[in-house]
């Protein structure tokens, strides 16, 4: 039997608001177009069970959870992800595009309410242990963003209803994981309209496959 060659592994990252499912709906259409069969997902959720913990995280007030327990739930939500949704399509062959991943966790609950980003990085390695193969983080001015997402009033504004400062702070965040890590992340001017960001994201998905 031939083997199969893996999938690309793909997420979308940025703040609330950052078009992250419009972009993640484009690169996944321009994908079948090459012919190719992607998987589009996200997180919290992507597979039944992880779908059920997302509602505990994204509905109710701000102060709900702490930011360890979040931790624990989208870390369990990943690995349900993981398991289900995302390691299957790749063994398959698949590309895989998630509208979030672990970078979520490094930033909403590493680096924004206290210094929890050694605890991330820890359960991360234990029980996901993956990266994906590129990451591409919408790059947008927060005030902008707020006033996009908070539009859409879509009942999940748990995290928009942090408010702006701490949309600012994620903004940073996001940033300065991307200088961390610039071999497998990537920032997209996200400030500009959809069409100019989907074929600067395009650009980047066919450099990598080559
Ligand atoms: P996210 O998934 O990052 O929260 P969405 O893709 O849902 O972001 O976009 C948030 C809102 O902004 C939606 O109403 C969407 O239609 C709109 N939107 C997305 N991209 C753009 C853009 N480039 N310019 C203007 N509005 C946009
Ligand atoms: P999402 O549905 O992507 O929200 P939006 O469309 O507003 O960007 O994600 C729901 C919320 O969960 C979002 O505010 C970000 C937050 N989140 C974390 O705090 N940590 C995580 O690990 C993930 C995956 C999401």
């Amino acid at each position: 039997m031939r083997a199969v060659t893996p999938g690309l592994f793909i997420s979308l990252e940025g703040i609330d608001g950052s078009g992250k499912s419009t972009q993640a709906k484009g690169l996944a259409a321009w994908l079948r177009r090459q012919g190719r069969d992607p998987v589009l997902t996200r997180e919290p959720g992507g597979a039944p069970g992880a779908e059920e913990i997302r509602r505990l995280l994204v509905e109710g007030d701000p102060d709900r959870w702490s930011p360890e327990t979040e931790i624990l739930l989208f870390t369990a939500a990943r690995r349900d992800h993981l398991e289900r949704t995302i390691r299957p399509a790749l063994a398959a062959g698949r590309d895989v595009i998630t509208d979030r991943f672990a970078d979520s966790t490094r930033v909403y609950q590493g680096a924004t309410r206290g210094d929890l980003r050694g605890l991330v990085d820890d359960i991360h390695a234990r029980v996901i242990g993956i990266e994906p193969d590129l990451t591409l983080i919408l790059d947008i001015d927060p005030e902008i963003a707020l006033a996009r997402g908070l539009a859409r009033r879509s009942g999940e504004d748990r995290f928009e209803d942090f408010g702006l400062a701490f949309q600012k702070k994620l903004h940073e965040g996001f940033r300065a994981l991307a200088r961390q890590a610039p071999r497998r992340c990537v920032l997209i001017d996200a400030n500009r309209a959809t069409e100019a960001i989907a074929a600067d994201i395009i650009a980047c998905v066919a450099k990598r496959l080559g």
